[in-house]
């Protein structure tokens, strides 16, 4: 059966202009039709204009702490569904009182809207333990993630391909009109193309998750996929107690996959303080894809993936 269109053309309403401005004060001629006009390029990877080339230059001899944890996440893998896990996990033991929102300064290789620097410059000043995240590809991030020593721990979701694509999508939608621009110039034919080949933010999706799989033998890492976590959530939050090497309870594991869902969840993140991760709970489903990719495009993208992942021993459910 072809997979439809339903849905293609969402609206967006809510607009943000502080975004807007600080994006705008950092690209030129910036036409707002396309995703792909408000990226730059570094090496080869397309990155959003709020990652700069002074930051990249810095940031592989970012300090990392002993009691560092890190999730190091290709975008809309699941990376803010973990951080909440993560957070609730470290509170119920005692290793912190602060909350996602005090704890968090959004991904450190870039300047939230309303902060006056990058997020790895307010994360140094930070107690222990602190969260870390980046969507850098590992080449980028800081050695001492990419590298991890001692007790520094790194969590890295993933997600299949296709749903991550949609997720982008819907997500762009939302910046475009931060931005000031019109989204529903953002076609999902255009965005599909734009997506296999690499010309969305933190570049190409395979490059990504194939070079953070390279570590999947090292202890100090754990890979967790999306759709594992919504088939069996309680399974998920263990092993993540496990590796965090904190003591809970069962009731406590529980409580904390229960307050996990996507339904419990939800609520806290439409309510973030970061105005961007207020847009972060869509559908979170597994299988969306098929409202958004034609037979065509499926199947052109299943042999871009496959090409570039085949040798990787990496695969994703779809349903
Ligand atoms: P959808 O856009 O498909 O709904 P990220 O945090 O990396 O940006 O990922 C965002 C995706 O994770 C969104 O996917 C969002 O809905 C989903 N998500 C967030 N919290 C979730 C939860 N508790 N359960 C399932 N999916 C969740």
């Amino acid at each position: 059966m072809p997979y439809g269109p339903a849905g293609r053309m969402a609206k967006t309403t809510r607009t943000e202009s502080m975004l807007g401005e600080y994006l705008r004060g950092n690209t030129q001629e910036v036409t707002m039709s396309q995703l792909r006009n408000v990226l730059w390029t570094h090496q080869g990877l397309s990155l959003p204009h709020n990652v700069t080339k002074e930051t990249l230059d810095v940031l592989p001899g970012f300090q990392i702490r002993d009691d560092d944890v890190v999730v190091a996440s290709y975008p809309k893998t699941g990376t803010n569904w973990l951080i909440e896990i993560v957070v609730k996990i470290l509170r119920a033991s005692g290793k912190t009182e602060e909350t996602v929102d005090t704890m968090t300064v959004g991904a450190m290789e870039l300047r939230r809207p309303t902060a006056p620097q990058p997020g790895y410059v307010k994360l140094a000043e930070l107690p222990s333990p602190r969260l870390l995240i980046t969507h850098l590809p590992i080449q980028f991030a800081p050695k001492g993630i990419s590298k991890p020593q001692n007790k520094v721990k790194v969590l890295v979701p993933m997600r299949n391909p296709k749903d991550t694509a949609v997720s982008m999508f819907h997500f762009s939608k939302e910046i475009i009109p931060m931005l000031g621009g019109n989204a529903d110039d953002l076609r999902w034919e255009d965005f599909v193309q734009d997506y296999s080949a690499g010309i969305v933010p933190y570049g190409d999706f395979c490059d990504h998750v194939s070079g953070w799989w390279q570590m999947r033998d090292d202890p100090h890492f754990l890979f967790l996929k999306y759709e594992d976590m919504k088939k069996d959530l309680l399974s998920a939050v263990k092993t993540i107690v496990t590796f965090l090497e904190v003591d809970l309870d069962e009731s406590t594991v529980k409580g904390i996959a229960e307050a996990s869902t996507f339904n419990n969840m939800k609520p806290d993140l439409d309510n973030a303080a970061a105005a961007e991760r207020r847009h972060i709970a869509r559908k979170g489903i597994v299988g969306d894809w098929k409202n958004y990719f034609s037979t065509e495009e499926s199947e052109a993208f299943d042999a871009w993936y496959e090409k570039k992942l085949g040798g990787a021993g990496l695969t994703f459910d779809f349903e």
